[in-house]
């Protein structure tokens, strides 16, 4: 909640927010994994050496990547909202006859039903095979074909037989759709946020605006006002007096209570929202007056 609030806060501040109704949250077709998931292992082998690779070119010399360091990079292969799960999310499922096929995209797309069946996918591939996975990339003796191979048909059984054909009348995913910048520097600090053990429930400047307003407005309104007021702009001063000035202050004590992960999240949320100003949304003109 109190993160809400400083979150929140810095979105009022920038003028954002106060817009769209929730957005639902997009989900896997589990029933499409079988079709993708050797291409998943593929794709995750390829990723995994990559990533590895570059870690270990990025060390100072002399030093040596640990194992527990790849441990935790292949917990997060399956994550789209993280570094190392960001191939996911430029990754499309295409329809192709009776395949489907994984097409790789430069850029981060929105993370669809399509990403998180991928999601999915990888996240079946790993399975208990984690760190297996990560011992395999700590020794590094494998060259591409060679860990593939291992990964795919030898550790797991992700490619040892042919995807069944998909049935003809299955209804065709969402298209691939590029992530607006800004939004995508949002989810992953929100995504840290949570792994700091400070998101809570927190998914998207949305439903975070619906919180604080909540928090702020108690319980002389239900959610569906709480929401129309936020979808119609800023309270009023009769339907919520002094709200923003509340938040604020709140978002102040939060800060001054000195807890150096919130003041850490903070600086990441200010220096995000400070970029808000440049970007291409139009910014909304009743919160703005604010
Ligand atoms: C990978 O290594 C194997 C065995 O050393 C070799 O036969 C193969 O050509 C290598 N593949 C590539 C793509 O370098």
């Amino acid at each position: 909640m109190r993160l809400c609030l400083l979150l929140c806060t810095l979105a009022l501040a920038s003028g954002q927010g106060f817009t769209n109704p929730k957005k639902p949250a997009a989900v896997a077709r589990k029933e499409d994994v079988k079709y993708i998931k050797c291409q998943a292992c593929e794709a995750l082998a390829k990723n995994a050496l990559r990533q590895v690779k570059a870690a270990r070119e990025g060390l100072k010399p002399g030093k040596k990547l640990d194992e527990m360091t790849i441990i935790e990079k292949v917990e997060k292969m399956t994550n789209p909202s993280k570094d190392e799960g960001e191939w996911i999310a430029k990754t499309d499922i295409e329809e192709e006859g009776s395949i489907l096929k994984l097409v790789e995209h430069s850029e981060v797309g929105e993370c669809n039903s399509d990403c998180k069946t991928i999601a999915k996918a990888v996240e079946a591939v790993i399975g208990d095979s984690d760190t297996d996975i990560a011992e395999e990339l700590w020794k590094g003796t494998m060259n591409r074909s060679q860990f593939t191979n291992w990964l795919c048909h030898r550790q797991t059984d992700s490619c040892r037989s042919k995807p069944p054909p998909v049935p003809a009348d299955r209804k065709p995913g969402p298209e691939f759709k590029v992530m607006d910048a800004q939004e995508a520097q949002m989810q992953k600090m929100m995504e840290n946020m949570k792994e700091m053990g400070m998101g809570g429930q927190l998914w998207d400047r949305d439903s975070a605006m619906q919180e604080v307003a909540k928090g702020e407005l108690g319980d002389d309104y239900d959610d569906d006002e709480i929401t129309d007021m936020l979808s119609a702009g800023a309270p009023t001063a009769s339907e919520g007096p002094g709200v923003l000035d509340k938040a604020s202050d709140l978002a102040q004590d939060v800060l001054k209570s000195g807890k150096e992960k919130l003041s850490a999240a903070y600086t990441g949320a200010a220096d995000l929202l400070s970029g808000w100003g440049s970007g291409d949304k139009p910014a909304d003109t009743k919160t703005s007056e604010l």
